[in-house]
Parts: C-alpha cells; sequence; structure tokens
C-alpha cells in the first residue's frame, strides 16, 4: 500500500493527464470508462464496475484511477494531505511539481482477416483470435469492423466480457484510427473486412503487418482465393493462410493446404466444422470462453501462437504510414461501439472515485 503523499502525487498525474486528453477522448470513448496509472491510460471500460475489477486484480497496491469520460468533467475527490503537499498540486493551482511526460504514443500491430470469398471465416476467426490473444497476454488488443455488414459488432454488442476494445470503422478513417488506439496503449488490432469489395480490402491490407486469409477446403474457395493474394502480394504484406471449416479426415482439407501452399505460407494449424464456433458467437462469446478444453479451443490457441510467431518476423511499419495525411479532428462516423441498447452501461457517476484502498 502507498503512503498517502505517493497517493496523491499518484491520483493528481492520472488526473492532470486525463484533463490534457480528454478532448480528444470524448470523440471516440465518450460515457466509457479510463482505468488510468502513471499518468497513462491502462485500458477502457463500459463499466465502473469492469474497471474497478480489472484495476483490483492488476495493481495489487491499489494505486490506479477509475475515470469517466465525459464533458462535465468532476475533479476527483483527492485523499487526504498534509497542508504543505496540498497546497502546491491541486487541479487549477500553480504546481512547480514537472508535467508528467505525454503518453509514447506506439502504432499498434495490425492482423487483417481478409478473403473476397464470403464465408470463408473472416469473422468468426478475427473475433477469435482477438480474444485468444487478449487471454494470452499479448494485449491490450482491439478489434476493428470494417464491414459494412457489422457481423463482428453485433457479435460484440452482444458480449459480457470488456475486452478486446472494439471500434466500428470506415476504410477511409482506419489510418487515424489506428492511431488514436495506438495512443490508448494497444499493443494488437485484429481487423475484419467485407467480401467481395475489392477497394476496402485493398485499403485495410496497406495497414496490415500480417494478412490472415481464412479458406475453407472447397474448389469454391481454392479457385476464388487467387484474387485475395494479389492484393496482399501487390502491397508486399506478409500474409498466411488459415484452413477453416474442415471435414475431420476429409481428403480434400490435406489436398486444399498442398493447393494453398503454391501461393504461400498455410498456417499448421487447421480450424475444423464444429457447431460451437457458431453457438459461442450467439451470445458474443468464443469457444474458449465457452469450453477452453474442447478441441475448438485448443485449435485457436493453436492458431494464435502460430500467427504470434508469424508477426515477431515481421518489420515493425512505420508509424507515420499514411496517418499523416488525414489530421484528426472531426467526430464524423467513427465511433466506439458501446452497444448501449444491451443495457450494458452502468449509469452512477464515479468520475475519480478512488485511487487506492
Ligand atoms: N469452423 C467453423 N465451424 C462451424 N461454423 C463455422 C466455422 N467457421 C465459420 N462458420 C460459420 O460459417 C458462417 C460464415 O462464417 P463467417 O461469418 O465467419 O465468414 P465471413 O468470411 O466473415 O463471411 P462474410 O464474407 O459474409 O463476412 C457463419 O455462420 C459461421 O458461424
Ligand atoms: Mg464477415
Amino acid at each position: 500500500m502507498a503512503d498517502q503523499h505517493a497517493l496523491q502525487t499518484a491520483m493528481h498525474q492520472n488526473y492532470t493527464a486525463f484533463k490534457a486528453i480528454l478532448p480528444e477522448l470524448m470523440k471516440t470513448h465518450a460515457g466509457m470508462f479510463a482505468l488510468m496509472r502513471d499518468g497513462q491510460i491502462v485500458q477502457f471500460f463500459n463499466s465502473d464496475a469492469g474497471a474497478m475489477a480489472y484495476g483490483d486484480e492488476s495493481f495489487e497496491d491499489g494505486v490506479f484511477s477509475i475515470l469517466e469520460i465525459s464533458d462535465q468533467l468532476v475533479e476527483p475527490e483527492l485523499p487526504e494531505a498534509t497542508p504543505s503537499e496540498a497546497s502546491a498540486d491541486r487541479p487549477g493551482e500553480v504546481s512547480d511539481r514537472p508535467e508528467p511526460a505525454a503518453p509514447e504514443i506506439i502504432v499498434p500491430r495490425a492482423i487483417v482477416f481478409a478473403s473476397q470469398k464470403g464465408g470463408a471465416g473472416k469473422t468468426t476467426l478475427c473475433g477469435h483470435v482477438a480474444v485468444q490473444a487478449e487471454l494470452a497476454g499479448a494485449g491490450p488488443v482491439a478489434l476493428v469492423d470494417t464491414d459494412p455488414q457489422g457481423s463482428l459488432a453485433e457479435w460484440w454488442n452482444s458480449r459480457e466480457a470488456e475486452t478486446p476494445l472494439f471500434v466500428k470503422t470506415h476504410f477511409a478513417d482506419l489510418g487515424r484510427d489506428l492511431n488514436a488506439l495506438g495512443e490508448r496503449n494497444i499493443k494488437l488490432v485484429f481487423i475484419d473486412t467485407p467480401p467481395a469489395v475489392t477497394d476496402t480490402i485493398r485499403e485495410v491490407v496497406g495497414y496490415a503487418d500480417l494478412v490472415v486469409i481464412p479458406t475453407r477446403p472447397s474448389p469454391h474457395d481454392l479457385r476464388a482465393v487467387g484474387a485475395t493474394v494479389d492484393i496482399v502480394e501487390d502491397q508486399n504484406k506478409q500474409m498466411i493462410f488459415a484452413v477453416n471449416a474442415a471435414t475431420a479426415r476429409a481428403r480434400i482439407t490435406g489436398e486444399s493446404a498442398v493447393a494453398l501452399s503454391q501461393h504461400g505460407t498455410v498456417a499448421p494449424v487447421t480450424i475444423h466444422q464444429r457447431v460451437d464456433f457458431a453457438t459461442s458467437m450467439i451470445d458474443g462469446r468464443t469457444v474458449m470462453e465457452m469450453n477452453p478444453e474442447s478441441r475448438s479451443a485448443q485449435e485457436i490457441i493453436g492458431l494464435w501462437e502460430y500467427i504470434a510467431t508469424q508477426l515477431a518476423k515481421v518489420e515493425r511499419r512505420v508509424p507515420e504510414r499514411r496517418v499523416e495525411s488525414r489530421p484528426y479532428e472531426g467526430t464524423e462516423q467513427r465511433q466506439v461501439d458501446r452497444g448501449p441498447a444491451f443495457g450494458r452501461r452502468v449509469g452512477a457517476r464515479t468520475f475519480g472515485k478512488r485511487v487506492a484502498r
């Protein structure tokens, strides 16, 4: 447990940093709760209860702040302090302490799920692998849905768990959104794309560190895969194929893997056709969250591990790429989808509710 002065300093550091970035946060995360520590955002939550649970679990010393992203900024209650400590550090008063360092911005690594063939498993695998990456501790993770169909958004809206973070966006805003996610300390972004819309896929693939091409082991899917491969190769991106919805012991699975390997790397893990992939997603979950021991869950764990090793081999993108050409200024159609229709938000105001227990 930190001492009182340290607590007050930590709380004020969080508050000052939060106040500085609040106008930006209002554009993307209004109504959410930021969990902050050392003047940096750890993660966003839909409810203060979720933030509190995460903070309690992550920081045994209890030194963190939960701040509501609202235009009605309320000064948090600071812990008791001696008069000399209290005089210099209250928000709004002059302080001779150095301002906290601006958070370092790192563009998150982007894994794009693409295939022009509809129904190949982009949305299913994107959601599953993102959750697995978060479970494996590779996060914080964000999911981005660039598909106007919004299947991933619907899944996320019915999800109980607070993570991964979710962003529904238009591909034209993607560069700016990735930058904004980096500012929020997101490490990995999993991006779902629509089928068939070549221009959208091309744009989104432009931001990829790695492209995953889910492919069903069927002649139709194999014939269609060339078009997606062309887009990825045109942009010199790394890609892997993931054979999805394979039937157990069917010969065509192996044959498909061989055919795909003519075009590029095939993930050594095959995802089989199993009903739990579909049923788990009905209420916003994944097969790992339904039954972590299931064979489906083991396949996703294996696929994530393979993706992680491939990602580690890919050089980091240059952060300035494209992002500078679209200044971050508007409030147009980009938003973090908080799923208000599902009654997930807690109404209580808990701004700066606590920094310590
Ligand atoms: N391994 C699997 N086992 C069982 N069902 C699956 C599997 N993978 C995908 N499905 C089911 O197949 C359908 C299509 O999957 P999904 O929506 O993930 O594909 P998609 O590539 O995102 O489709 P679209 O191109 O329309 O966006 C869904 O109903 C999904 O539940
Ligand atoms: Mg889809």
